[in-house]
């Protein structure tokens, strides 16, 4: 830990804390609504096997850059490789987490309405229609979803100014496996309701025929989001963990407890979808037009939604801090500016994009460049291009540029032999992940045709 440098104090900190930005929207929101979009069990299949094969390895090698470096990605590259263009992998990152920000905030803001609706008792006694409707008037409205967007900003920017231990890692450690928890009991409710079985078909069941080149692709851009990869996040977590951690063993935990989650929300979600005929294929509405159902469903239903909605805030406050983070950290370290200066400009910064995007599913859903809402543009783009992009660097850097001792250092410990594990990771960075990245983006533009 490099002198006076704020960091985590603890093992379960450090887990907690990368769970907790892994941990999100991406699962409990985006999994599901893309899964629903692209056909359900054979996308299922392929985003583990990218999150086992890529997810993975890219997380140790981010948490390893990271922790090697001991600064923002972009002061890391500079740190790793002087004297060359990679620290534009760092720049990228900081780009990227704009544009991340803008929709999540506006989503995370979606959720803030859903508490508030939750608490006031509004889902109860509608029909999964008027669910439905409420969902799209809400995010069609106005001036509601962006408030509620500019509302969450200021929420993660007052997380990030109080600095990473006494921000960040307080409230993570106690709220993340809370939510572990309200899952499962939403879980149990879900697959006892009647027709649950043919959502269970749906997630479980693969049918390849549903399977195109863009579902491939947008798997993996779904596995780089919900691990927070190819951005920064995990790099800049990496350099505030401390030496003696094993990194092996957190980056597999992480990308664990993500799956789990991940999973666990398909479990709560695709029962009710079939149970209450809702379309599997509905978009980023899904989860919010489906699980108010569900609650209508339990005894202590109120307390359940209110709590989950609570919870689902949590979560995406603390990924959206790992996201701010990765700004803040870009602004105070290498421009020399204050903590609190660097979170207003990005409030500020963020904000403006982030109203742009709640106003797409409104007054702006006309507004559209390349076919997407600003929305739908800034969703797709950062996922399924420049996240896999950034990440296709990044294993670059490790399995080709970084001296491989270096690698080994971070990864077993300073001075250690290569074990028969450490070898396959090398194997896997240097040419399976670029090789992969490179083959499904080609495949999905259409230069390949596999
Ligand atoms: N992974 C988070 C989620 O699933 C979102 C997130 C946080 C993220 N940091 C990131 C996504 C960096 C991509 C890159 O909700």
């Amino acid at each position: 830990m490099q002198e006076g440098r704020d960091g985590f104090s603890s093992r379960f900190g450090v887990i907690a804390a990368a769970a907790g930005s892994a941990i999100g929207l991406g699962n409990i929101w985006r999994f599901p609504y893309v899964l629903g979009e692209n056909g359900g069990g054979a996308f299922f299949l392929v985003y583990m096997a990218f999150i086992l094969m890529l997810g993975v390895p890219l997380m140790l090698t981010e948490m390893s850059i990271g922790r090697a470096g001991q600064r923002n990605p972009y002061g890391t590259f500079r740190l790793l490789a002087p004297k060359t263009k990679w620290y534009l992998v760092g720049v990228m990152g900081v780009a990227v987490a704009f544009l991340i920000l803008s929709f999540y905030s506006a989503v995370a803001g979606w959720t803030l309405q859903y508490l508030y609706d939750a608490v006031t008792n509004s889902f109860e006694g509608k029909s999964s229609s008027e669910l439905s409707g409420m969902f799209d008037s809400f995010t069609s409205s106005a001036y509601a979803p962006s408030m509620w967007t500019l509302v969450f900003l200021v929420m993660t920017g007052s997380v990030v100014v109080a600095g990473i231990e006494k921000g960040i890692e307080k409230y993570t450690k106690v709220l993340m496996p809370l939510l572990f928890v309200i899952i499962i009991i939403l879980d149990i409710r879900a697959v006892t309701l009647d027709g649950a079985g043919a959502g269970l078909k749906f997630l479980f069941q693969p049918d390849f025929s549903k399977l195109d080149s863009k579902a491939v692709l947008e798997a993996l851009g779904q596995a780089f989001f919900s691990l927070s990869l190819g951005m920064g996040t995990i790099i800049t977590y990496g350099s505030y963990i401390g030496k003696k951690e094993n990194l092996i063993s957190s980056a597999t935990s992480v990308s664990l407890a993500d799956t789990a989650i991940a999973v666990l929300a398909g479990v709560a979600i695709f029962p009710a979808v079939f149970a209450f005929g809702i379309q599997p294929d509905s978009g980023p509405g899904l989860v919010f037009i489906t699980l108010p159902n569900v609650f209508q469903q339990m005894p202590g239903g109120y307390y359940f939604s209110v709590l989950f909605f609570f919870l689902l805030v949590i979560a995406a406050l603390t990924s959206s801090i790992s996201l701010l983070e990765v700004v803040v950290s870009y602004f105070t370290e290498e421009l020399k500016i204050s903590r609190a200066k660097a979170t207003v400009i990005s409030f500020i910064s963020v904000g403006i994009f982030g109203v742009l995007c709640s106003l797409s599913s409104g007054p702006l859903k006309d507004v559209k460049i390349f076919d997407k809402t600003v929305f739908g543009l800034f969703n797709y783009v950062s996922s399924n291009v420049l996240l896999p992009a950034a990440g296709f660097l990044i294993v670059l850097f490790a399995g080709w540029k970084w001296a491989r001792k270096s690698v080994s250092d971070e990864v077993l410990g300073e001075g250690k032999a290569e074990t028969p594990l450490f070898k396959m990771f090398m194997f896997i960075i240097k040419f399976i992940a670029p090789f992969a990245i490179a083959l499904v983006f080609m495949n999905a533009v259409g230069i390949l045709k596999l």
